[in-house]
């Protein structure tokens, strides 16, 4: 099996004042391309941990920490602007808590993720196109009518979609989302995660995402489970 996404023997620490705090103690995983993976565990079990490791948001332990591998390189020996790089363009990453930037709409809230990637001068070169797959995007999650209101006018699970639409924006081939219908309504949250596995289909993009719905957990091809720092099978 070539992975497309590899974490191997992955540890994380945190350090709360002289207290080590140990979450992740050796996780290992490796996805292939095209696959949906769900990660489940208990609250506090280190799934946003892993999640962000995956994603370059965050580094393993400093030495003996392990390492992430994306299409066959190393995330650990690519230098910031390298992951900055792994982030806009290989990456979405939907939040548990959304981050959306509140003094943008929703609409430029999407948009945004393609101005980093394209830069000021390519965003403004391509602006319709940009603001036309916002749009279409926007309107896959359902909401075509909230385009101009700002995050603080609009519903948790109006947020957590923005959060989604965003995410797709630059298409990625890794789709990394943590909880992504947490706070949905059931109805709303299969809605949304069936828009993105037929997405899927289309692209071919890979998807890990972190639930506690057992309900969306099913709809993964493969589910594993965090416990005590590692992963097993679930
Ligand atoms: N920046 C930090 N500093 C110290 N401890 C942290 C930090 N971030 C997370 N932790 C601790 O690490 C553990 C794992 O946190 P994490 O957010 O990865 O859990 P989780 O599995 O995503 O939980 P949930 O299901 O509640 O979202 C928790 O015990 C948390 O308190
Ligand atoms: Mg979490």
């Amino acid at each position: 099996m070539t992975a497309l996404l590899s974490a191997t023997n992955l540890q994380k620490t945190y350090r709360l004042g002289r207290v080590d705090v140990p979450v992740l103690r050796g996780v290992s995983l490796d996805v292939r391309a095209g696959e949906f993976i769900a990660i489940v565990g208990a609250s506090g079990s280190g799934k946003s941990t892993l999640l962000h490791l995956l994603g370059g948001l965050d580094r393993p332990d400093r030495g003996t920490g392990g390492d992430v591998t994306f299409d066959g390189r190393s995330l650990g020996s690519l230098s910031a602007a390298g992951i900055d790089r792994y982030r806009s363009r290989s990456v979405g990453f939907v939040f548990q808590f959304y981050h959306l930037l509140p003094e943008l709409t929703v609409l430029q809230n999407v948009a945004i993720a393609a101005m980093i990637r394209l830069g000021r001068v390519g965003y403004l070169r391509q602006r319709g196109v940009v603001t036309a797959r916002a749009e279409e995007l926007l309107g896959l999650v359902g909401l075509s009518h909230r385009l101009r209101h700002r995050p603080a006018e609009l519903s948790g699970g109006e947020r957590q979609r923005v959060a989604i639409a965003r995410a797709l924006m630059n298409d990625p081939p890794l789709l990394l989302a943590d909880e992504p219908t947490g706070n949905l309504d059931r109805a709303s949250g299969l809605g949304i995660l069936e828009a993105l596995v037929t997405q899927r289909g289309q692209t071919g993009r890979t998807i890990v995402l972190v639930t506690h719905d057992a309900e969306v957990a099913a709809r993964a091809d493969r589910t594993v489970r965090l416990v005590d720092g590692r992963l097993s099978g679930a």
